[in-house]
């Protein structure tokens, strides 16, 4: 088991992870008051475990699986049963689940009496590795991901590789969609991972490489907690083009849009000279190891639009945050007509 520890701007975090920390660590939360959200897939799997470890009688709100789950209905349900159950101001929020349930308990956490206890209890590999640290929430509304949200640490974070055994092979290539990115930014993952390119999936190398991700990214929060100062906005790679696609076409899940983001984003980086030589084909062909095929997509233009309500951009530029050279990135700005040509001119269909 290791610890990390997250001193943040606001709250301070611990993050625990490495097999067994579950059943060390959550235990503790039944002598206080707490709330559980999860949702019916994680809920299905692991119900004895939640009766084993707090007991039969839990408060707990269990949503539809799946990203239609993070919207405002939702989160005001979640509200309301918190209130209905009685819950205090020294309550814990403990969000048991996948980015989904992290994102929208989190959110609820922080709203519900101007704030109550947050504990993460990923489930999912991209959980694991990303969304469960650092302190993001939110719902998406109108379409467009993550609107609405704020920045609120859990107390605690208990990444136990236990839960990856039951996730669906599609589930664990989405998490090492963002594995991949945190390749993109720190040359020592980077390292591992092209060692390691054939054995991505194998349990015990992930249990190493989550630990590896959530050091990388409790530096960057430490130093930019509220993305001001350019630093968390790294953790962004390939995310334009990603949710951009994702918001349009929405067959795949979230970490594939991000290889398939870093994909296209690689291509416009090189193109346009940023990332050159052998780095850049080892990036790529660690991009194909993961996803095997890059879609064609016909609607390039149409789907790029969705670019434009990025949270990164902040005139009318498209920012794109693109790899260098090993563990370094750099933002670009590109006008739309532009980001589309160069779409285009990749094309994808590999
Ligand atoms: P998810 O929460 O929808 O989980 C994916 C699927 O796996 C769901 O069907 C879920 O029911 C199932 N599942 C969860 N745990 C399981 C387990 N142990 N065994 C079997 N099935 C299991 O999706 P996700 O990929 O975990 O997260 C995606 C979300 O995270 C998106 O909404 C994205 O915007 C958000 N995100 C947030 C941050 C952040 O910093 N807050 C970062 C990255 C992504
Ligand atoms: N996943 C991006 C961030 O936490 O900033």
């Amino acid at each position: 088991m290791q610890e990390i520890h997250l001193t943040a701007q606001s709250h301070n975090s611990v993050i625990r992870c490495g097999q067994g920390v579950f059943e060390t660590y959550a235990p503790k939360y039944k002598e206080g008051q707490f709330f559980i959200v999860t949702d019916s897939n994680v809920f299905a799997l692991y119900r004895h475990l939640l009766w084993e470890t707090f007991g039969i009688n839990i408060n707990i709100k269990i949503l539809p699986a799946g990203e239609k789950s993070k919207t405002h209905k939702y989160l005001f349900e979640i509200l309301k049963e918190m209130l209905n159950c009685g819950m205090r101001r020294n309550c814990t929020v403990i969000a048991f689940g996948g980015g989904v349930v992290g994102d929208i308990a989190g959110l609820a956490a922080a709203l519900y009496m101007r704030g109550v206890n947050l504990v993460q209890i990923p489930t999912t590999l991209l959980a694991q590795v990303d969304s469960s640290v650092g302190g993001k929430t939110a719902v998406d509304m109108c379409g467009v991901k993550n609107v609405i949200g704020t920045f609120y640490q859990p107390q605690e974070v208990l990444a136990d590789p236990r839960f990856l055994e039951t996730l669906p092979e599609k589930e664990i290539r989405c998490g090492l969609g963002e594995i991949v990115k945190y390749g993109a930014l720190d040359g020592g993952i980077f390292a591992k991972l092209t060692e390691n390119k054939n054995n991505l999936k194998d349990l015990r190398f992930l249990s190493e490489i989550i630990y590896r991700c959530i050091a990388h990214k409790a530096k960057v929060v430490k130093d930019d907690e509220r993305d001001l100062n350019g630093l968390r906005k790294t953790l962004n790679m390939g995310h334009s083009t990603g949710h951009a696609l994702e918001l349009y076409y929405g067959k795949k899940s979230h970490g594939e849009y991000v290889l398939i983001g870093m994909y296209f984003e690689l291509f416009i980086a090189r193109k346009l000279g940023i990332c050159t030589g052998q780095y850049a084909e080892e990036l790529k062909s660690l991009i194909l190891s993961v996803i095997k095929k890059i879609p064609y997509y016909a609607d390039l233009e149409k789907a790029a639009d969705y670019a434009k309500f990025d949270k990164k951009n902040n005139d009318e530029k498209i920012s794109l945050i693109v790899p260098k050279a090993l563990g370094e990135s750099t933002e670009i700005k590109l006008g739309l007509e532009e980001y589309v040509k160069l779409l285009k001119e990749c094309g994808g269909g590999l």
